[in-house]
């Protein structure tokens, strides 16, 4: 019996896909835990370019059984897209398991975000993707959400659906908030839930069965540990639990299930929307880590912010996570750096300090502190393993695992599934 998880250390957007993908080689299950199709997961297969919001990555690995769990929020008519998207491109989709406790997100929570964030002013605005994960959390946070199980019962849920759209037309269309089309809102899910209703399933038994029967579980996290609901830079940040403790509540699994935790970490930071990131960078360089990372936004095409490693704020996640190991990616981003900064140490004020701030508001103050290393100047996209590592790589990777305290279980140098070593 194992199960694994696998979490972003920093913002999201750290290749969470291309590692689930190689990790899925040895899996028997891959479920999703949280979040929804805000995601945008990137794997590459010889060539062939695939992008998932929802479903599992390790969907592009045959035979594996992909389940989607109650912690995830998810849109009928988005996933239906998705399947569809995979299907057109022969991979098999018909074993796809959709949790009956999942929340679904309704037209209405996408025009609540939406209008939210174009109203909101200033230090206000969240940066969300407007795809009504908050509403959608938020409907389940307050008991009004509907659970996927219902789409069973289609009297039952037309009435819920009904009900709840009125209701969103009746409070916010006075607000100033778009008006919904209640029936060619309805007519979209419900053929959406024609394809979805086979799919349906208690995935709380499914996982813990698995389990018990000594298939490998793995649990596949989005977005990452600073966009945490609970332990991320609030209010900055998504709508659930990134971090590897929403594994449990999102599967069902207990926590002794939970035998190994992974923790992804790019080899520099990026953050999408608003909020604080202490080690932004606004010139050449930063430009020079967005471009050569192609650091764009898998799901809302947004160029990402880009800066050095945070290794103050990854310490702190590899802690609240409980990181086993850590998978590096994007080593190759830096390959053409003649010196690589590390953030070691935040200044406040006339304090310098090591660890995380709790509040957003000094994390926004802080100065950080840097520690430069050499570059290797020479390409790692072909290196198959630690050795062949310039020595500077090396040496910039095991500084990141003293100052975070993990070990590096997996390195990634370039975005094929085959760029990829375990150490
Ligand atoms: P929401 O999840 O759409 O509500 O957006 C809340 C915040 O999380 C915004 O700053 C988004 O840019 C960010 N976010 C949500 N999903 C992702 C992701 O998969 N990668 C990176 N940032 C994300």
């Amino acid at each position: 019996m194992s199960v694994s998880v696998l979490v972003g250390v920093q913002w999201g957007d750290e290749g969470k896909g291309k590692i689930i993908d190689v990790l899925t080689k040895d899996a028997g299950m891959v479920v999703r835990f949280q979040g929804g199709n805000n995601a945008g997961h990137t794997v590459e297969i010889n060539g062939q370019h695939f992008v998932l919001h929802l479903i599992p990555s390790g969907i592009l690995r045959p035979g594996v059984p992909c389940v989607i769990a109650n912690g995830v929020v998810v849109d009928p008519v988005e996933l239906v897209k998705e399947m569809n998207m995979l299907k057109s491109r022969d991979i098999d989709v018909s074993g796809i398991q959709l949790s009956t406790r999942c929340h679904l997100i309704m037209p209405w929570h996408k025009l609540i975000d939406a209008f939210k964030e174009d109203s909101a002013k200033g230090d206000k605005k969240i940066g969300t993707t407007k795809r009504g994960i908050g509403p959608a959390y938020s409907s389940k946070a307050d008991r009004t959400g509907i659970r996927g199980g219902e789409m069973r019962d289609l009297a039952r849920f037309e009435k819920h659906f009904r009900d709840n759209a009125e209701a969103y037309n009746r409070e916010y269309v006075p607000m100033g908030g778009a008006e919904l089309d209640v029936e060619a809102a309805w007519k979209e899910v419900l053929a959406a839930r024609e394809v979805l209703v086979p799919h349906l399933a208690d995935t709380v038994v499914t996982i813990n069965e698995a389990n018990a029967n000594g298939v490998h579980v793995l649990l596949e996290g989005a977005q990452g540990a600073f966009l945490d609901i609970d332990h991320g830079t609030y209010p900055y940040v998504t709508s659930s639990n990134t971090t590897s403790g929403g594994a449990c509540t999102g599967t069902g699994l207990p926590p002794r299930a939970i035998t190994e935790v992974w923790g992804v970490l790019k080899a520099y930071s990026t953050r999408v929307g608003e909020g604080p990131f202490p080690t932004e960078l606004f010139d050449e360089q930063g430009e020079f880590l967005r471009s050569q990372g192609g650091e764009f936004g898998a799901t809302t095409g947004r160029p990402r912010r880009c800066g050095w490693l945070d290794a103050v704020a990854c310490r702190h996640s590899c802690m609240v996570n409980g990181v086993d190991f850590l998978a590096i990616t994007k080593l190759d981003v830096l390959d053409k750096l003649k010196e690589i900064k590390i953030c070691t140490a935040y200044k406040i004020g006339d304090k310098t300090v090591t660890t995380f701030p709790e509040d957003v508001c000094d994390l926004a103050r802080v100065e950080p502190v840097y520690e430069t290393m050499p570059g290797w100047e020479t390409s790692t996209t072909g290196i198959l393993d630690w050795n062949s590592l310039p020595v500077n790589a090396q040496k910039y990777l095991k500084r990141i695992a003293e100052l975070t305290g993990s070990k590096i279980g997996i390195v990634s140098v370039g975005p094929d599934r085959n760029q990829t070593f375990r150490v």
